[in-house]
């Protein structure tokens, strides 16, 4: 009789197409209501000789089906892995699709190339509102109310709201503000974004682009200024030997202030970036001002730090060779054809910035 249960059960066993049915013959032969189990429970009514013999013949039919269920739960899983793997089989020789039709825009692509750079030095990416206060974008970065320097900036002032005084911002220094006020040192970040002023010429648009540094902590001088940014110039322009040169300049947020040249050869309405003696400005720097520290809730006798700001059109333009600066914002899909960037070539330092 056992023989014919065994028979009937392995049968089952063979003929589970799948894990799932697998799993039921299992839970009928072996589960707690299970045909086995079910035999096993009656031996307690047997003579101790019967009792014997049944509960030995029982225990080799269990393991046997036992086995078999993992031996067929073993090809079943097989089996499957093996028709996953098939059904997903890729090409990986296949051309990428053709219909790539856009574009990465110039100021999109530049600013991951500046984010890749930077991340690789270690600093995280920061952002701030493009509608700020007066406080944030002026009084905090030690511009006194009043300042001359307030001026500079052809500043688009909006409708006062709660009695604050709200505009675009300027410059991207006041996500400088922001996060000091919100995090504590040591603080490394780059904030890239919107920016915009009053102007509108060859050189100027209303709406245009910064990326901003900010490092703090106790021990970091204008030696590590100067080191970041020659790494970054080098790296970002690709030109190992690129010359910087720092120019002592003005900014209320920074002391000392510097403007920084990098290297250039001007002939006949070329430009060639490297060491060939003549020189152009492309960013704004210095260490941060105590002034500026203590207004963001830092104590300016244990911590310092430098920062920087550059505009990404500029250093975009140069890099690119795009002549003129209000040709980005006129969304001519034929300036971004040619211009533009194929979204799989991602900025990398290891697979290089640009392909
Ligand atoms: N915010 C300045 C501007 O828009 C640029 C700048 C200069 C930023 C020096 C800085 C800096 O962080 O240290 O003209």
């Amino acid at each position: 009789m056992l023989d014919a249960l065994k028979d009937e059960l392995l049968s089952l066993v063979n003929a589970a197409a799948d894990l799932p049915a697998l799993d039921e013959v299992r839970v009928n032969a072996l589960g707690k209501k299970g045909r086995i189990t079910g035999f096993m429970k009656e031996l307690g009514g047997l003579s101790p000789d019967e009792r014997k013999e049944r509960g030995q013949a029982l225990n080799a039919l269990k393991d046997e089906i036992a086995a078999a269920l993992d031996a067929r739960k073993a090809d079943l899983s097989a089996a499957h892995l093996k028709a996953r793997l098939e059904a997903e089989r890729v090409d990986v020789t296949l051309p990428i699709r053709p219909e790539t039709e856009g574009r990465i825009h110039p100021i999109s692509q530049t600013m991951d190339e500046m984010i890749a750079i930077f991340a690789e030095m270690g600093f995280a990416v920061a952002e701030g509102p493009d509608v700020e206060d007066d406080f944030h974008n002026f009084t905090a970065l030690n511009f006194p109310v009043g300042h001359p320097a307030r001026d500079m900036h052809d500043t688009f002032y909006l409708p006062d709201a709660d009695d604050k005084k709200m505009l675009l911002r300027t410059h991207t220094s006041p996500v400088q503000v922001r996060t000091m006020l919100n995090n504590k040192p040591p603080i490394r970040i780059v904030a890239p974004g919107r920016t915009y002023r009053s102007d509108y010429d060859m050189t100027h648009t209303p709406m245009f682009h910064q990326i901003e540094g900010l490092v703090i902590d106790e021990a970091t001088n204008m030696g590590h200024l100067k080191g970041c940014l020659v790494e970054f110039c080098r790296a970002f322009f690709d030109v190992d030997d690129l010359p910087l040169r720092f120019r002592p300049s003005f900014f209320p947020f920074t002391e000392p202030s510097a403007e920084v040249d990098i290297g250039c050869l001007r002939k006949g309405g070329e430009l060639k970036l490297g060491n060939y003696g003549d020189w152009l400005e492309i960013l704004g720097c210095g260490m941060v001002h105590p002034n500026v520290l203590e207004a963001c809730g830092i104590d300016s006798t244990k911590y310092q730090g430098f920062a920087f700001g550059m505009g990404v059109e500029r250093v975009a333009m140069l890099k690119y060779g795009i002549p003129d600066l209000r040709t980005f914002f006129e969304a001519d899909l034929r300036w971004l054809k040619h211009y533009g960037f194929v979204p799989l070539d991602i900025p990398n330092i290891a697979h290089g910035l640009t392909r």
